[in-house]
């Protein structure tokens, strides 16, 4: 009995001191160290891949009310069910008007759609250190469209600095364009040109190509106007 008590009191003290610690790391971090490195890397990857802009941290929704929250998936859906979602999409049509579920499978390898399906079916956990990067906002938009720029996920598809170079197989130029040289600066030769394609997307075709996300709704004007004045730096 005593000892139990005792065992308690440790713990709670354990707790307190792990809060303190959290607090002092300024909100990174917190959460848990899991056991399986799947469901760790899943944490990771699900940050990488901006699943969180869409679907909120943890996928526990509350950003647009087209965008489904995550925790039930992990149990009514199977793992191949996941998988393949993941990969192909959903809902993507040529309606601009809505966010639809990206195609991921030219972007993500097989390994990491794995490791996100098990990070899910985990029913996503508050991962340590698994956190978007933070958004300075006093420093000028072109700097907080810079952390938006990897926040959001651009860079997955872009590449650094815009430079483009991701495959894109099945796609007529067989790579997901640079945000970067002549002829993009041509062709979206105004701010309203690059914004509109950023809030409406563009659907190239089918999966397995992988299109233009819709980000109107995700994305707040402020932030669109800060990637916006980040592109304009770019080469
Ligand atoms: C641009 C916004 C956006 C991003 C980024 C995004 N999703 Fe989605 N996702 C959606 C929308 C919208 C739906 C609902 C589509 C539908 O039902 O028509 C969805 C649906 C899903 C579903 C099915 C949910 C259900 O209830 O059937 C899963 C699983 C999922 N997404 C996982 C992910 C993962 C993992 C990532 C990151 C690799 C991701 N999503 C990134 C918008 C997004
Ligand atoms: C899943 C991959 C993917 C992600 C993530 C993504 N894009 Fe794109 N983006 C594309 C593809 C593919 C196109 C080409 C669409 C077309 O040609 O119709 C594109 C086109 C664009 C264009 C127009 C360039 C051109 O030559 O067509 C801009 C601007 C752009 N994206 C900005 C962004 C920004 C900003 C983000 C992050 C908020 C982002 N993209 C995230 C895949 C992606």
């Amino acid at each position: 009995m005593r000892r139990s008590i005792m065992a308690v009191g440790l713990l709670a003290v354990g707790l307190v001191t792990a809060a303190a610690l959290a607090g002092c790391g300024g909100g990174g971090g917190e959460g848990s160290n899991p056991s399986d490195p799947q469901v760790a890397m899943g944490a990771h990857l699900f940050v990488q891949f901006a699943c969180a802009s869409c679907h909120g941290e943890q996928g526990k929704g509350g950003v647009s009310s087209d965008v489904p929250a995550l925790k039930d998936v992990g149990t009514s859906l199977t793992v191949s069910q996941l998988s393949s979602i993941i990969n192909h999409g959903l809902g993507e049509s040529a309606n601009p008007q809505k966010p639809y579920m990206p195609v991921w499978g030219p972007v993500i390898s097989t390994s990491q759609v794995a490791d996100l399906v098990s990070y899910i079916r985990a029913g996503l956990p508050k991962v340590k250190d698994a956190d978007p990067v933070p958004v300075p906002r006093e420093q000028g938009s072109a700097v907080a469209g810079a952390a938006l720029y990897v926040r959001d996920g651009c860079i997955n598809c872009h590449g650094p600095s815009g430079l483009g170079g991701v495959p894109n197989p099945a796609s007529p130029d067989k790579t997901i364009p640079p945000l970067a040289g002549q002829e993009f600066r041509e062709e979206f030769n105004t701010d309203e040109k690059i914004t509109e394609m950023i809030r409406s997307g563009s659907v190239l075709g089918k999966p397995p190509i992988a299109s233009m996300p819709h980000w109107g709704g995700i994305i707040p004007d402020e932030d669109l106007a800060a990637l916006l004045d980040y592109l304009k730096t770019l080469k």
